[in-house]
């Protein structure tokens, strides 16, 4: 583009400024007056538009310099644009082909111009609709595997390592975005916050939590200081797009260094939230499969995550920490094993505690998900969040106490079976 002023592109204004750019121009094909552009309207941060032509079609993603949702008063930096793109081209390089092919990048435009999923679909979308993704675990597993563990000093070159954490640690504004809105505001009456009405006995008793407050706040601590890898920092199943086939992982705005956990954590915590969402959409029949599947699906993530990071450990650890020279090289292999085991043990405990945390803050906080919002009966929804609210308190102060996902899993079928209405037991 030849303007270099940002200018927030329309509907009407997308053709023409981009045709001049040839990687665009050429995948779209076609002459410019007759791309067919709209605007996906979904998102809450950000411009998304799909551009359609004769050869073929891109998605167009503008950041504004402040919330699309919400307007001028919540400014929001533009760069958060550049941290998506390099982003993007860091999970390309370590897990290839799980994420959109980036075709062009404008920092002072703000704009990625990238490969249209489709026929893709939202997972959150998929789960609400019953859907069960066979691909999904195995892919989303080894993703985050690969991503974690080859964006950590267990793999990178330590130079190149800390140039990322520099570049990186300028995506401030978002960071603090998850700082505030994820792990405190749920935690007291924040302004922005609101709940369903319904829950209100529960929500004060677990504001007066001070054994939660504290281990919220623990977690805060770990997701500002362990800066370990490269996460992608939003990774819910609203960035996630899938068919029967295939899974990429989209919109890593919230990209910074942190501990590898918290990507696990916040996945694993949106499949529980499904989960317990499940009975508010049983009016077409019932959704005991579905459950059944999303409790495989978090244990098969999990599983493959760790087999994953364990075979990378064993293979590609190239960096500057657990050097080999210290272990295989002089014939103790024991002791690679359990420098690993102690790893895979803080990962396990930190992403329970993360998964708790994040399944509160979207029953508590500013922004909830479509899994619960779309539960129209806001009786029958409160009865399901209330499950999810007592079953994310668990995880998080009893997360050093917890031993497998089959425990925690039975735990959330107990809490499930147990549906008790929410305004009954208030009034007990
Ligand atoms: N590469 C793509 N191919 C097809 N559709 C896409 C692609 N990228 C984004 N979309 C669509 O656009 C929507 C918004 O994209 P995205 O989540 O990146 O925007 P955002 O403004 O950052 O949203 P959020 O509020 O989740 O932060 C997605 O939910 C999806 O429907
Ligand atoms: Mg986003």
């Amino acid at each position: 583009m030849k303007e270099t002023a940002f200018q927030a592109l329309t509907v009407e204004t997308l053709a023409e400024r981009l045709a001049p750019i040839s990687a665009v121009a050429e995948h779209v094909g076609g002459a410019q007056e007759n791309w067919k552009v709209r605007e996906v309207g979904d998102g809450n941060l950000n411009l998304v538009f799909i551009v359609e032509g004769a050869r073929g079609t891109v998605v167009v993603k503008q950041a504004l310099p402040y919330v699309r949702l919400v307007g001028d008063s919540w400014p929001l930096p533009l760069k958060r644009s550049f941290f998506e793109y390099h982003a993007l081209t860091r999970q390309e390089k370590r897990a290839p082909g799980r994420v959109p092919a980036v075709l062009y990048f404008d920092e002072a435009q703000a704009l990625i111009v990238m490969e249209y999923l489709s026929p893709h679909i939202i997972l959150r979308q998929a789960l609400i609709k019953g859907q069960e993704l066979r691909q999904v675990a195995e892919d989303l597993g080894l993703f985050m595997a690969r991503t974690l563990f080859r964006g950590s000093d267990l793999h990178m070159e330590a130079r190149e390592r800390k140039a990322d954490l520099a570049l990186f640690a300028d995506n401030t504004e978002l960071c603090d975005i998850t700082e505030n809105l994820v792990f405190t505001d749920p935690y007291f009456e924040a302004p922005m916050n609101r709940h369903t009405p319904e829950l209100d006995a529960l929500v004060a008793e677990l504001r007066a939590d001070r054994d939660l407050k504290v281990e919220a706040q623990r977690m805060k601590h770990l997701f500002a200081s362990k800066a370990e890898t490269l996460v992608h920092g939003d990774l819910h199943t609203g960035s996630v797009m899938v068919t029967k086939e295939d899974t990429r992982v989209i919109d890593p705005e919230f990209a910074f260094y942190g501990p590898i956990s918290f990507d696990v954590g916040m996945l694993l915590a949106n499949y529980w939230m499904a989960f317990f969402s499940q009975r508010g959409y049983e009016a077409g029949g019932s959704r005991d499969a579905m459950r059944a599947y999303l409790l495989e699906v978090i244990e098969e993530t999990w599983a493959v995550f760790r087999a994953e990071f364990a075979r990378l450990w064993h293979t590609e650890r190239s960096g500057m920490l657990y050097h080999r020279s210290l272990y295989e090289d002089q014939g103790d292999y024991l002791g690679a094993e359990q420098a690993l085991n102690h790893i895979l043990r803080d990962i396990w405990t930190e992403m329970l505690g993360f998964a708790g945390v994040e399944i509160h803050r979207r029953i508590l906080g500013l922004a909830h998900n479509a899994d619960f919002e779309t539960i129209e009966d806001t009786e029958l929804r409160a009865s399901c969040e209330a499950a999810a609210l007592k079953f994310g308190r668990h995880l998080a102060v009893n997360r050093h106490a917890l031993q497998s996902l089959r425990e925690i899993n039975h735990l959330a079928q107990a809490l499930d079976n147990g549906f008790v209405s929410v305004r009954k037991e208030a009034e007990e």
